[in-house]
């Protein structure tokens, strides 16, 4: 008699999300900025967060990057608790953000703010008294060359030697891009990139937003303007209040009452 072989059927394997959002509060005084926020980010591709001025977006980000102290919640990423891990940490497992108003303050050349934040990444500051000389100066190599293809593929060669704080506004985005990839994150929270810049480099900053999305990064993008939505993001998430209010495709959210409700009955589309 032919030996029976019980074969378990095989489990769906339902894969963690890469960043879970769970209860989050933070509250300035009285202004409960993030009221018990929810909401889970899948890998890959590109996911929308909208609501209107003033929903928490930002301060959430403030709260997942670690430069704001959480009132209660939790955040994971890639399986770690980083609820109160610190801002380099955070960055140093692959998860990096920039910023809504671009910063530029320092008196650095773009060409050293793209080295430095290379270098941060991979914690080399720390490392590099431990390496030989050759060992060393092949990683500046490549950091070097890293450095000079992130501001090719940005267009910002010719403004390499300049100092971040004379570049435009519009370059000053492009950078604080360029600085996120510098990083190979497995994760940018992108707040509002093309936010006051002209139609050509929305375009173009899109194209980079696809072609990170290619290399299989995941963006988390706040944005405002419905039409990027639609055209960039796989997924779409909304706030409003502090609070997780739906999900969805972009068709789905923009058709729920609640979210026309929540842009005081603006036609959201
Ligand atoms: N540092 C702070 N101190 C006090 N209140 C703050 C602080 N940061 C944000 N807030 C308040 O928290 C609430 C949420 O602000 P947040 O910047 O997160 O909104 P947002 O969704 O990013 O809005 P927008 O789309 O206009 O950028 C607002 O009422 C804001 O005034
Ligand atoms: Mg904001």
């Amino acid at each position: 008699m032919a030996g029976h072989v019980n074969i378990a059927p095989a489990s769906p394997t339902i894969a963690r999300p890469l960043l879970e959002i769970d209860a989050l509060r933070c509250h300035f005084g009285g202004l409960k900025a993030l009221d018990g926020a929810s909401f889970n980010v899948a890998a890959h591709g590109v996911t929308g967060l909208i609501g209107p001025n003033g929903a928490g977006k930002t301060t959430l980000f403030n709260c997942i990057s670690g430069l704001l102290r959480k009132t209660s919640g939790s955040v994971h990423f890639d399986g770690i608790d980083i609820t109160y891990a610190r801002p380099d940490a955070i960055s140093q497992f692959g998860l990096v953000r920039t910023f809504q108003l671009a910063r530029g303050c320092v008196r650095m050349t773009v060409f050293e703010h793209l080295m430095l934040y290379g270098r941060d990444q991979r914690g080399e500051t720390f490392f590099r008294g431990l390496l030989g000389g050759a060992e060393v100066h092949a990683q500046e190599q490549a950091l070097r060359e890293r450095s000079f293809e992130t501001a090719r593929g940005l267009k910002l060669s010719h403004v390499l030697d300049n100092l971040v704080t004379d570049l435009s506004g519009g370059q000053k985005k492009l950078l604080e891009i360029g600085r996120a990839l510098m990083a190979e994150p497995k994760l940018i929270l992108l707040d509002e990139p093309m936010a006051g810049v002209n139609p050509a480099l929305v375009e173009q900053i899109g194209e980079h937003l696809n072609a990170i999305r290619a290399k299989g990064m995941t963006i988390l993008l706040i944005e405002h303007e419905m039409a990027l939505i639609e055209q960039l993001c796989d997924h779409v998430v909304v706030m409003a209040e502090g609070k997780f209010l739906t999900e969805g495709t972009f068709s789905q959210v923009t058709a729920n009452a609640e979210v026309q409700e929540a842009y005081l009955g603006m036609t959201v589309q």
